[in-house]
């Protein structure tokens, strides 16, 4: 039997904790052509140029056969995330009106002070504790409650969505999942669905200032969505914006308590965060590949033609970490992201953590604010903290890739 390719090994769970040295093998045939006919690519230039690349399709339906990811629920409008344009680009354009510059610049900044008293909450929890669960105390319950903040979603319904929430994205990764955790993922999908489209058309009735409510009444000069595409915009925003923030502050926490120099500088100099997240969004991104790509047309990258019909997968974590792209790409470095440091000679502040091109991360704004915030209020809190399980138990997701479990002891916290 032929050994399994360098890209299967990754989709293996027991290689979960270190994909790193598997996408350094992966990186020596950047376009690689795997068993099933899909196409994976692992080097920055060719991924950073494919983002941008539109014979490359994010509408699964052009696939020449079935693949991975390709299984949206039936009779469900595509969201912006699996549409091309024209219609991918207008419907971007309507949902960012509401939640930054030009039209709404305030939206995500205005969120700030929420966020922070949802961040202290949670880790005024952990009083008289010597150990706590980062997962399940911290990163898991902050972001779910704040995208319900920003739908709109009443905070007696958010212990709701945080089980939804959990069971839908299991088949975000089918080949990690069994038919059973696939049927639970939909009825968790039908669930949210069902309620937000309640909650739509209750804001439609009687609008207040969220996001939805927004949506849902904006007469601006493109028009307004359809209930199903608002409904499709809601569920992504949720899905979308959530376990990648998990594990967003758990990879980071996880990355800063095996970095304690860095965790301490960051104690005594909250400013560091800003370039703490950005070097995680590249040294351990949240998104380890983009599966959902469809070539419309034959299209040749580094020396391969990947046909027509075929699948492609974008390993954003490999290119991340591309030696021809970032110096020392294996050394977690805040200070690569500082301009003073290598001036504008160098390529040194492009990461690959929230895509590129016309797909980039709607969420980013919001993304940043929720990292910095939490990471800055934890380092700042925990008092000695230190890891009790190194490498941690990780989520089954290769895609969405983070630790199910951070069990961490502390001696207390300072407030
Ligand atoms: C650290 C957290 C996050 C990471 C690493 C992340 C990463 C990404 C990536 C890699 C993409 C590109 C997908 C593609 O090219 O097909 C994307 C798209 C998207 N993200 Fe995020 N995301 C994060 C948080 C959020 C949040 C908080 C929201 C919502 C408020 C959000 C909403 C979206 C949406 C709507 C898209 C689709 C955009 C489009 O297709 O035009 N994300 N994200």
């Amino acid at each position: 039997m032929a050994a399994p390719s360098v890209f299967a090994q990754i989709l293996d769970y027991d290689n979960r904790a270190n994909p790193y040295p598997l996408y350094a093998e992966l990186r020596k045939t950047p376009v690689a052509r795997q068993e099933d006919g899909s196409y994976v690519v692992s080097t920055y230039r060719e991924i950073e140029a494919l983002l941008h690349d539109p014979r490359l399709s994010s509408d699964l339906r052009n696939l020449a056969q079935p693949g991975y990811g390709d299984d949206d629920t039936p009779g469900t409008v595509p969201s912006i995330l699996r549409l091309d344009p024209p219609d991918h680009d207008r419907l971007r354009r309507l949902a960012m009106r509401h939640f930054g510059p030009p039209h709404t610049p305030g939206r995500v900044d205005a969120m700030a002070p929420d966020l922070l008293g949802i961040v202290t909450g949670l880790i005024d929890g952990f009083a008289g504790r010597n150990q706590v669960d980062i997962v399940d105390e911290f990163a898991f319950p902050f972001p779910v409650t704040v995208i319900c903040e920003l739908l709109g979603v009443p905070r007696e319904d958010v212990p709701r969505f945080h089980a939804w929430v959990e069971a839908g994205l299991e088949s975000l990764d089918p080949k990690a999942t069994s038919p059973e955790q696939q049927q639970r993922s939909a009825q968790a999908i039908a669930a949210i669905r069902q309620y937000l489209a309640e909650l739509i058309e209750a804001r439609r009735r009687a609008p207040g200032t969220d996001l939805l409510s927004a949506l849902a009444t904006d007469d601006g000069p493109e028009g307004r969505m359809t209930p199903e595409q608002l409904l499709s915009t809601a569920v992504l925003l949720l899905i979308a914006g959530h376990e990648t923030a998990v594990n967003l502050i758990t990879n980071g926490m996880l990355t800063l308590l095996r970095h304690p120099d860095v965790l301490e500088r960051l104690r005594r100099d909250p400013d560091l965060v800003i370039r703490t997240v950005e070097e995680l969004l590249r040294y351990e991104p949240p998104v380890h590949f983009v599966p959902w790509r469809a070539a419309l047309d034959d299209i040749e990258v580094a020396g391969t033609t990947i046909p027509a019909g075929a699948q492609v997968m974008l390993v954003l974590a490999s290119g991340n970490r591309d030696p021809d792209h970032v110096r020392d790409p294996d050394r977690f470095d805040p200070d690569r992201f500082d301009p003073d440091r290598f001036g504008l000679a160098r390529d040194n502040d492009q990461h690959l953590g929230f895509g590129g091109g016309i797909h980039y991360c709607f969420g980013a704004p919001l993304a940043r604010l929720e990292g910095q915030l939490a990471l800055t209020a934890i380092a700042r809190a925990l008092e000695n903290p230190k890891l009790l399980v190194d490498p941690p138990p990780y989520r089954p997701s290769a895609v969405l890739r983070g630790p199910i479990h951070l069990p961490v002891s502390i001696d207390g916290i300072s407030v």
